[in-house]
């Protein structure tokens, strides 16, 4: 699967722009769905087996999207300026590299700084790609890029790379596609867009879909990092159920029911409770007149930075947890 993974995290797909990341997904999976449809803002959603008795239409999500950057403008010599795309954190940006839709390289540059104990805001910053005047630069106001770095196993088991938010839920959604053989439920395999965004893929994709179970695939933080945040997660100690993050509460029959499926499988489990950040799970979960919904979470250090460091045993007992989650009847209780 680390074939996969690199595969997934090296291609660009900023917020907006995930085309480029959705076409190696459909490739991936068209010889083991039924039916594969890209909907109105870009989900590319796929359908597999029908409803049998005891079953469920299962909703299970993964977004396309990462983190990146969007040209406001571009000064008479040339240089970009920029805003984020979702969530970037500017302490983690200077010195960094920055890949433009249309293949621009550049690296993130800032003003003088007056204060080196003060992190400069995005708007003393700007991406040098080379050029020496406005008309000479291959930028355009309102091109998008996303971080360019490349992917590296730190050791057998710890993966670091850009976009492992949430390229890893993808490899992880892919991977359980192509393993489930056979399920009681109707299974529809979401590949979201504009999740660092707010939701907004998953959104409309959920409406859509109208499940009678949601589950995201996601990244969540780890809390085994000198004096980082105090979380129970940590890396290779089992996926994490989430059981509450700042835009949802877990169905809690679900949340049992994840945890049972961990047990039968004698695969480790860590619970989730994260105090800032959401996941599609939210959009399901508050679509129409509700859907009970949960999320599978890959512990992951140093979340919207271009090096996310993971765990490759949990990538795995991930995929294990969700091939044995879904061809089973989710009877919640
Ligand atoms: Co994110
Ligand atoms: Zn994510």
């Amino acid at each position: 699967m680390k074939a996969l993974i690199k595969k997934f995290v090296e291609a660009a797909g900023p917020s907006g722009f995930e085309n480029a990341v959705r076409d190696l997904v459909k490739a991936e999976i068209a010889p083991y769905v039924d039916r594969i449809e890209v909907d109105a803002l870009g989900s590319l959603i796929a359908w597999k087996g029908s409803r049998q008795p005891g079953g469920k239409r299962v909703m299970i999500s993964a977004h396309l999207d990462e983190i990146g950057v969007i040209a406001t403008h571009v000064d008479q010599n040339g240089f970009v300026r920029f805003t984020p795309l979702g969530a970037v954190r500017p302490h983690t940006c200077l010195g960094g590299r920055v890949i433009f839709q249309n293949g621009t390289r550049g690296v993130i540059g800032s003003e003088r700084l007056e204060d080196l104990a003060r992190t400069p805001g995005f708007e003393q910053m700007f991406i040098d790609v080379g050029a020496a005047s406005r008309e000479d630069c291959p930028v355009r106001t309102g091109d998008a890029g996303s971080f360019d770095r490349d992917f590296v196993a730190l050791s057998e088991n710890r993966l670091a790379a850009k976009a492992m938010d949430d390229r890893i839920g993808v490899a992880v959604q892919v991977e359980v596609i192509r393993q489930l053989k056979a399920s009681p439920n109707e299974l529809v395999f979401v590949f979201s867009t504009q999740e660092e965004v707010m939701l907004r893929g998953a959104t409309t994709a959920a409406y859509a879909v109208d499940p009678e179970i949601g589950i995201s695939i996601d990244v969540t933080v780890s809390g085994d990092t000198p004096r980082g945040i105090k979380m129970e997660t940590a890396l290779g100690k089992g996926p994490a159920i989430k059981v509450r993050d700042a835009g949802m509460i877990s169905d809690p029959r679900l949340v049992r029911h994840m945890c049972a499926a961990a047990e039968r499988l004698g695969i480790p489990v860590q619970l989730e409770i994260l105090e800032g950040g959401t996941t599609d799970a939210r959009a399901i979960q508050t679509t129409r007149a509700g859907v009970p919904a949960g999320c599978v979470s890959i512990p992951c250090r140093y979340i919207h930075s271009p090096s996310e460091v993971l765990d490759y045993q949990d990538v795995i007992n991930s995929v294990k947890l969700l091939v044995e989650l879904l061809g089973h009847p989710i009877d919640l209780q």
